[in-house]
C-alpha cells in the first residue's frame, strides 16, 4: 500500500487528529523517565498543510525499523548527550550547532508553544525564536538519529515547504512549526518556519531574525 493511502487512512480516522497526536506526545514526555518523544510529524506539501500530518511513530512503524528511528530526546543544560544528535552546521562561535526545540510560554494564550531552535553545546543552551527575541532554554529536546542521511535540508523560500517536511513543533494555536536553517553573518542559524509568517526565523545574538530564503528539514525517503 502506498504511504499516501495510509496517510489518508490515518487522517480519516477521527481519533487521530494532529492535536491528539501532539497531546499523546506530551503525555509520553511527562510520563517516561527516558523522555523519548515521538511527536515528530511529517507534513505533505499541499495547499492545506494543516490537514496532512502523520506521527513519527507511525512513520517508523511503516518503515519497520527502529534502528532508523528519528526522535526527540529531552535533556537539560546540566546533563545532555550529543551522541546521535542531528548537527545543523557551524554556529556563531565556530562550534557545531544542533537542532533543538523547547516549550516556550505564549504571550497571547495560556498554552505553551513548542518551538524549534538552535542548540549551543558550549553553554548547553537551546535558543528558540519568539516575540522578536532569542529565548534561551535550559530544558529542551534534541533531534536524535543514528542515520542522518535519512534527513535532508531542502532549499525553499517564502513559507513554502517540501514533500516530507518534518514538523518540529506547534504554536499555542496548534499551527505547525517546521525546522529551518539559514545563514547570517556567515554562520548557521537553526529555527522555525511559521507558515502564517511566510518566512523562517531563528535566534541571532539575542534577537529573533527573519529570512525569506531558508532550508527546510525533510525526510529523504518519505515516498517509500
Ligand atoms: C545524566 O543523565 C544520565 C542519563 O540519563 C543519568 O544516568 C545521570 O544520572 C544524569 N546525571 C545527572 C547528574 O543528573
Ligand atoms: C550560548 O552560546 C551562544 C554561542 O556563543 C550564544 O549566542 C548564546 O547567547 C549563549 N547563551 C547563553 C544563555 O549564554
Ligand atoms: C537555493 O539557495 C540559493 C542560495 O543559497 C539560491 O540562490 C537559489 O535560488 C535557491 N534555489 C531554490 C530552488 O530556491
Amino acid at each position: 500500500m502506498k504511504l499516501e493511502d495510509n496517510l489518508n487512512e490515518v487522517l480519516s480516522s477521527p481519533g487521530l487528529t494532529r492535536k491528539r497526536i501532539a497531546f499523546i506526545g506530551i503525555g509520553v514526555l511527562v510520563a517516561t523517565v527516558v523522555c523519548i518523544s515521538v511527536i515528530v510529524a511529517v507534513s505533505v506539501k499541499s495547499s492545506s498543510p494543516k490537514s496532512s500530518s502523520i506521527s513519527m511513530r507511525y512513520y517508523t512503524e511503516r518503515l519497520g525499523s527502529t534502528a532508523d528511528a528519528i526522535k526527540w530526546v529531552r535533556y537539560s543544560s546540566q546533563n545532555f548527550s550529543l551522541t546521535d544528535a542531528f548537527a545543523g552546521g557551524t554556529g556563531a562561535n565556530g562550534d557545531t550547532v544542533y537542532v533543538c526545540r523547547a516549550e516556550h510560554p505564549s504571550k497571547t494564550s495560556y498554552k505553551d508553544e513548542l518551538i524549534p531552535g538552535t542548540f549551543f553545546p558550549s553553554n548547553g543552551s537551546c535558543e528558540v525564536p519568539y516575540d522578536d527575541k532569542a529565548n534561551p532554554h535550559s530544558v529542551f529536546d534534541l533531534l536524535i538519529t543514528k542515520n542522518p542521511s535519512r534527513l535532508l535540508w531542502a532549499n525553499e523560500s517564502k513559507g513554502k515547504l517540501q514533500s516530507g517536511t518534518i514538523s518540529g513543533g506547534y504554536t499555542a494555536y496548534d499551527e505547525e512549526l517546521y525546522i529551518s536553517r539559514f545563514r547570517t553573518y556567515g554562520y548557521t542559524v537553526l529555527g522555525k518556519i511559521h507558515l502564517a509568517h511566510m518566512k523562517a526565523s531563528g535566534p541571532v545574538e539575542g534577537y529573533e531574525r527573519y529570512s525569506e530564503d531558508y532550508d527546510v528539514l525533510c525526510f529523504v525517503d518519505y515516498e517509500l
